[in-house]
């Protein structure tokens, strides 16, 4: 039948013709208004998923894996039986698990310190995986890759676009993690160049911003590292390290007793 004369109905020819074809037809008022509310509640659900999504695809496609290829890892894939220390690496699976839910409300940052191949970027994805499922966007960006894009940029225009790209996006992201901080001073631990340093100066200030009602922080950083933090002192200048190292000892996720399980 046509809108027109569907319109032109009465309720009770309406309700009739609704019997006839066996559809449920909601004439009271408040469950129209319920149906209303409750379509209403789904398309807002619908776009700001579709926009999370689109913005998830972006800060995918900006992120410097090292590599170049995308790593998973959840909190489901930690097995503490790899370690001899199975307690220990279950203390730490759980300190990391405690520190991605407190992050779902408030923000701060996370240092995981240790040797390589003891699963610290593992658990920085797994962390990274909590808040992405809870529609926070997060961004992985391997420092290694970071400074060889910067010193690229130095004589390539492309390069140049990019890393002014990478460092918005880094800035911006909810969740940020910053892998394999402290590479880039290279063995020696000798104090790593001024325009990283400037770079992730910028970077590191952008990302303490608070709520200027609340007061409270607006985003979160992961750092993982095999370095001391006196050999950190050594490579980069103390008002970076202040801006990026955690401030309450809970923060901080250090990988004692644990092997290298690569
Ligand atoms: N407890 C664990 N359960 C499952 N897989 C693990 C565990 N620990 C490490 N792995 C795996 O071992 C490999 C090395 O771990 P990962 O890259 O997380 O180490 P890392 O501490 O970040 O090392 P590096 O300091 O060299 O970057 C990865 O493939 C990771 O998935
Ligand atoms: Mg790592």
């Amino acid at each position: 039948m046509e809108a027109a004369k569907l319109l032109s109905l009465s309720k009770d020819s309406l309700r009739q013709l609704a019997v006839e074809h066996g559809v449920e037809l909601i004439t009271d008022e408040e469950q129209i208004k319920e149906f209303k509310e409750k379509r209403e509640k789904e398309w807002h659900k619908k776009l700001t998923d579709n926009l999370f999504q689109k913005k998830m695809r972006f800060f995918d496609s900006i992120s410097l894996w090292s590599g170049d290829e995308k790593i998973e890892f959840t909190f489901n894939d930690w097995d503490a039986t790899k370690q001899k220390d199975v307690q220990q690496a279950k203390d730490i699976g759980n300190q990391c698990f405690l520190l991605a839910k407190k992050m779902l409300t408030d923000n701060f940052n996370v240092m995981l310190m240790g040797k390589p191949g003891t699963g610290k970027t593992s658990l920085a994805l797994a962390m990274l995986d909590a808040a992405h499922k809870k529609n926070k966007t997060t961004m992985f960006v391997s420092t290694m890759a970071f400074s060889l894009l910067l010193k690229k940029s130095f004589n390539d225009k492309n390069a140049k676009f990019q890393v002014e790209k990478v460092s918005n996006a880094m800035k911006r992201a909810d969740v940020l993690l910053l892998d394999d901080f402290g590479t880039e001073g290279g063995m020696d631990g000798s104090p790593v160049y001024n325009e990283l340093q400037s770079r992730l100066f910028d970077i590191a200030d952008a990302r303490i911003i608070k709520d200027k009602k609340t007061g409270k922080r607006l985003k979160s950083t992961i750092l993982t590292t095999n370095n001391s933090f006196q050999q950190l002192q050594g490579m980069y200048n103390e008002k970076i390290l202040s801006r990026l190292i955690p401030h309450e000892s809970d923060q901080i996720v250090a990988f004692k007793n644990m092997e290298d399980v690569r």
